[in-house]
C-alpha cells in the first residue's frame, strides 16, 4: 500500500521551523544546466521527488547529476539524446522545461506532450509559439513536440496569457539565441527572477525579470555557475497556515516576506495575527478566523498554489467566503475530501462558496494533487480525532519532510508505509 499520513488533530503548533529551497525555482535551474558544457552547482536544493525526476531526465539527456546534501551539481558536457520521454513528462509536467534549453544548445528537441493533469488541461501552446518566433521549426509527431533550429534568433514575443514555465522556457532559449529577445506579458513570479539570476551568473544579459517585460541579450555560449535557490514561498505559506489553523504560535524562518505579500495581506484580513520580520513570519492562531473572499491570479496576486490551503482555513471561519480560481479549471478536488471532514463548501465552476463550520472531524481522506494534499494535512491538524491522508506521494513531490517539520512543532503526525 502506498504511504499515508496519520494525524491526531487538535494540537496547537508551537516553535520555529525553517523553509526549504523552492521546488519551482530548482526545476528550471536544473534545466538551465543543459545550456552549458560546464558544471552548474546549485545550493539550497530541496530533497523532493520532482527534483529527482528532473535529475533523471537530465541524465537521460547525457548530463551527470551529483547530489551532496542540499547541494546539487549538474553537468551537461555533451548532449547525448534530445528526447524527453513520455514516462518522465507524464509524471512531471515541468519536464517541458528542457525544451527551450535543448533546442537552443543542441539544435533539436523531442519532448513528449504533457497532456492533461489532475488540476487541468494545461496546454503548452505559448511555449511553442514563442519558440517558433525565435525561429524554431515545430512539429507534433506521435505525441511528441519536435523542435529544430540551427541557431535561434532573438525576437519580440508577446504571450497571450501569463505563463510561468513558458516564460522560463523562452528565457533559457533566448539566452543562447543570436541577438535580443523581448518577452512581453512575461510572468513576474519570484522563480522567474531567480532563474534570471542564475542565467546572469552563467553569462547571460537579462533586464526586467520580475516585470511584465523581460529583455534577454543572447550569447554564443554560456558558462558554469554556482547559485543558491530561493526559499519556497508555497511551503512557507503552508506552514504559516498550519500555525494559524491550529491556534498555535509558530515562527516560520528562512523566507522572503516580499514573496508572500498577497498571502500575508489575506491572512490579516482573516484576522490572523502576524509579525513579519526580515526573513521570518510569526503567526499566532486566532480564536477563530474571519471569512474573506479571495481570487487567485499570477504574481503578485494570490497564488493558485495556496488556494487549497487557504480554503481549508476559510472552512473554519466565522462567516461565508468565496474563493475564485482563475488559473486552473479543475483545482477544487480538495473540496469533496474536506466535505468528508465536515466542511460546508459548494462549487460552481471556478467559484467555491464556503460557509465556515466550528470544527472539522478527523476522517480518512485521499490526496489528489500536491497542493490538495497539503490542504488535507492542514485540515487534519485542526480536526477533532484522527485523519488518515492516503496517496501522500503527491505531497512528497513538493514538500520536503513536511510531517517531520510539523512533528517538531508538536503535531501528532506519523507516516505509515
Ligand atoms: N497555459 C496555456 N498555454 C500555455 C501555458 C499555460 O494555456 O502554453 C495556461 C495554463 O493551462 C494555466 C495558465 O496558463 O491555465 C497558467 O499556467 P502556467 O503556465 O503559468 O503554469 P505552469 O508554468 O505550468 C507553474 C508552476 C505551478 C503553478 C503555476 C501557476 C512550476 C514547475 N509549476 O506551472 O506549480 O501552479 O505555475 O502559478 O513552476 C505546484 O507547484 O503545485 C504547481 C502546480
Amino acid at each position: 500500500m502506498p504511504a499515508r499520513l496519520e494525524i491526531d488533530g487538535g494540537v496547537p503548533l508551537r516553535g520555529s521551523v525553517g523553509v526549504s529551497g523552492a521546488k519551482n525555482a530548482a526545476l528550471p535551474a536544473l534545466a538551465a544546466a543543459l545550456l552549458t558544457e560546464e558544471p552548474v552547482r546549485l545550493t539550497n536544493v530541496p530533497g523532493l521527488v520532482d527534483v529527482r525526476t528532473m535529475g533523471r531526465l537530465l541524465e537521460t539527456l547525457g548530463a551527470t547529476v551529483r547530489r551532496e546534501g542540499g547541494e546539487l551539481t549538474a553537468r551537461a558536457a555533451r548532449i547525448t539524446s534530445d528526447v524527453a520521454p513520455y514516462d518522465l513528462v507524464s509524471t512531471m509536467r515541468a519536464s517541458v522545461l528542457v525544451l527551450g534549453p535543448l533546442v537552443a544548445r543542441h539544435g533539436t528537441a523531442r519532448v513528449a506532450l504533457p497532456g492533461g493533469c489532475a488540476i487541468g488541461v494545461r496546454p503548452i501552446d505559448q511555449h511553442l509559439k514563442g519558440l517558433a518566433r525565435l525561429g524554431a521549426e515545430i512539429a507534433i509527431e506521435n505525441g511528441y513536440v519536435v523542435a529544430r533550429a540551427s541557431r535561434l534568433k532573438g525576437a519580440r514575443i508577446a504571450t497571450d496569457l501569463v505563463t510561468v514555465t513558458g516564460t522560463e522556457n523562452l528565457m533559457m532559449a533566448a539566452a543562447l539565441a543570436e541577438g535580443t529577445t523581448v518577452i512581453e506579458n512575461a510572468a513576474r513570479e519570484p522563480e522567474i527572477v531567480d532563474l534570471a539570476a542564475l542565467l546572469t551568473s552563467m553569462g547571460a544579459r537579462i533586464r526586467g525579470a520580475g516585470t511584465g517585460r523581460v529583455e534577454i541579450e543572447g550569447a554564443p555560449d554560456l558558462g558554469g555557475a554556482t547559485h543558491r535557490i530561493i526559499p519556497d514561498r508555497i511551503e512557507a505559506g503552508t506552514l504559516i497556515v498550519a500555525g494559524a489553523i491550529t491556534g498555535g504560535d509558530v515562527t516560520v524562518a528562512d523566507l522572503v516576506p516580499d514573496h508572500l505579500s498577497a498571502l500575508i495581506a489575506k491572512l490579516e484580513e482573516c484576522g490572523v495575527p502576524l509579525e513579519v520580520g526580515a526573513t521570518s513570519v510569526r503567526v499566532r492562531g486566532p480564536e477563530r478566523p474571519l471569512a474573506a473572499d479571495v481570487t487567485t491570479s499570477p504574481f503578485p496576486g494570490f497564488p493558485t498554489d495556496m488556494q487549497a490551503q487557504l480554503m481549508t482555513l476559510l472552512g473554519l471561519a466565522d462567516g461565508q467566503a468565496r474563493v475564485t480560481e482563475t488559473i486552473f479549471e479543475n483545482r477544487f478536488m480538495h473540496v469533496a475530501e474536506l466535505a468528508r471532514m465536515g466542511a460546508r463548501i459548494e462549487t460552481d465552476g471556478a467559484i467555491a462558496v464556503i460557509r465556515g463550520v466550528a470544527r472539522y472531524q478527523g476522517a480518512p481522506v485521499m490526496a489528489s494533487d500536491l497542493r490538495a494534499s497539503a490542504a488535507l494535512v492542514l485540515a487534519g491538524l485542526a480536526a477533532q480525532g484522527r485523519t488518515t491522508v492516503s496517496r501522500v506521494y503527491h505531497l512528497d513531490r513538493g514538500y520536503e519532510r513536511l510531517e517531520v517539520k510539523l512533528a517538531a512543532l508538536g503535531a501528532r503526525i506519523e507516516r505509515r508505509a
